[in-house]
């Protein structure tokens, strides 16, 4: 299969299989191709993380698994950062490029192919985010330790995960799941690392049902437009992922934290 070209702002991180990159993230592209944000937030409490990490002129930035680049290109909109956008999928990074040169972000943008895991721990960032992507480290704790090791004194961080929702039975969920984190436990584990908390944004049940649509109308316009057995197998996909999703909602909610270091 060819795949499209990789523009070359794209720097690709050592040890990247960029082909197998393109095929493994092809169906997160048919889901997700025509959203800005991947996530359940809605743009107005995207805005609230950006206010809360309070992006200046000359600030440098690492957005970790930065999807399509929109809490980047926010940034940069918002002030003159030099940003950098991890991600191991090519096609959100190509998307990355082309909205970024759409708005009139004054801040200067580059972007890395990689696995954000493999990201070197000497370099220090002003601000570090990761909203959705904590299995890179393990889970949330791991997630929020790495993104400390790579930020520098006076450090804002945001970091966006999936905690248990404050109505659920944390007992009976642990004795049949395991333990799920709480915001309770989160917090803590944000303390735990140094770190004060400045904000706490939790997604709405608009947030998650906008975000269902995006990606029911992302699997159908993609379908449309790549008919074939793929298109039916991610189109599947997308209606397992719903009802997971449902299900999940029922015990889980999102939250994204911004904290600071000393
Ligand atoms: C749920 S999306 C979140 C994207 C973006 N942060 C946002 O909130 O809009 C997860 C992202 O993680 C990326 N990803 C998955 N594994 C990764 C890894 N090991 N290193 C870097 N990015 C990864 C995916 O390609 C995808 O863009």
């Amino acid at each position: 299969m060819a795949w499209p070209h990789l523009p070359p702002e794209i720097t690709v991180l050592p040890g990247t299989d960029v082909d197998g990159a393109w095929e493994r993230f092809e169906v997160f592209e048919a889901l997700h191709h025509g959203m800005r944000i991947c996530n359940p937030m809605t743009g107005a409490d995207l805005d609230v993380v950006l206010d809360a990490l309070t992006p200046r002129a000359d600030d440098t930035w690492l957005d970790i698994a930065c999807g399509h680049g929109e809490l980047l290109v926010r940034g940069a909109e918002r002030a003159d950062i030099r940003g950098v956008g991890v991600d191991l999928s090519p096609w959100v990074l190509v998307r990355s490029i082309e909205s970024a040169a759409e708005r009139s972000a004054s801040g200067r943008l580059s972007w890395r192919l990689g696995d954000a895991h493999d990201l070197d721990k000497n370099e220090r960032f002003d601000i570090v985010t990761c909203l959705g992507a904590s299995w890179i480290w393990h889970g949330f704790a791991g997630t929020a330790r790495a993104q400390v090791d790579r930020a520098g004194p006076g450090g804002r961080l945001a970091i966006g995960d999936l905690r248990l929702r404050s109505d659920a039975n944390a007992a009976l969920i642990a004795e049949t799941y395991g333990t799920v984190l709480t915001a309770n436990d989160q917090e803590r584990i944000l303390e735990g690392l140094g770190l004060s908390v400045v904000e706490r944004i939790d997604a709405g049940s608009s947030g998650w049902d906008g975000y269902q649509q995006r990606i029911m109308e992302s699997a159908e316009t993609w379908a449309e437009r790549n008919p074939g057995p793929k298109a039916a197998d991610y189109l599947e996909q997308q209606r397992q992922w719903k009802r997971d999703h449902d299900r999940d909602r029922e015990i889980l909610d999102w939250t994204v934290w911004v904290a600071k270091r000393p």
